[in-house]
């Protein structure tokens, strides 16, 4: 099954390190036992239709950035902290997603930024949407139809707000 990878990660060569890295943690993944996706409720936030968006429309200038707060964090307590940690900080099962675009966060150009966050952002919910399953092994359950697009987005915003530099 093909399986998306992170363009970073590519783009500086550490896509083999990734692989071994993923590898070394199948076992440990799977002592964490069966994973039951919970659904959110995301009436309060904007609606976004069926159609996935490029990019985070829950950004921190809109309107909807505080209640996406409040449901991704929740969501992701949920969904995401067993194996990715609390608060988003890892305990080194999985990435620590505090890191997850961090390449982008150091970028002088503008710009440049800007376009390595959009980037990061398709990676991220192919990643989330179809999980990660390789050989057989669920490293990370798909959680397309247990996640609404809202959900996913507001996830992402809650994360960003843990990004450490
Ligand atoms: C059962 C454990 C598990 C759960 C639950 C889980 N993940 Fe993961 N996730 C992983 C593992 C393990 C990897 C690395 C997989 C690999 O090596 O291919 C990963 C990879 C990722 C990546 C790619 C990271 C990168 O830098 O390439 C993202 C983004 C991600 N997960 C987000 C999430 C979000 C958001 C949730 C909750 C909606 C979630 N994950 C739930 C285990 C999990």
């Amino acid at each position: 099954m093909q399986f998306p990878t992170n363009p970073l990660a590519s783009r500086l060569g550490k896509a083999m390190l990734a692989l071994a890295v993923g590898a070394g943690v199948a076992a440990a993944v799977y002592a964490h036992g069966d994973m039951v996706p919970q659904a959110v409720d995301t009436r309060t936030l904007p609606q976004l239709g069926e159609k996935w968006l490029p990019e985070n429309p829950y950004t921190p200038e809109s309107n909807a950035h505080k209640e996406a707060l409040r449901i991704g964090s929740s969501a992701y307590n949920q969904n995401c902290a067993r194996c990715h940690g609390l608060e988003a900080i890892s305990g080194g099962i999985s990435p620590d997603l505090r890191l997850f675009d961090k390449d982008c966060s150091g970028m002088a150009d503008a710009g440049k930024k800007q376009a390595c966050y959009k980037e990061m952002e398709e990676y991220f919910v192919a990643t989330v949407r179809r999980g990660r399953v390789r050989d057989g092994r669920v490293y990370m359950p798909p959680f397309e139809g247990t996640l609404s697009q809202e959900a996913v987005w507001a996830i992402k915003s809650y994360i960003d707000t843990r990004r450490v530099q």
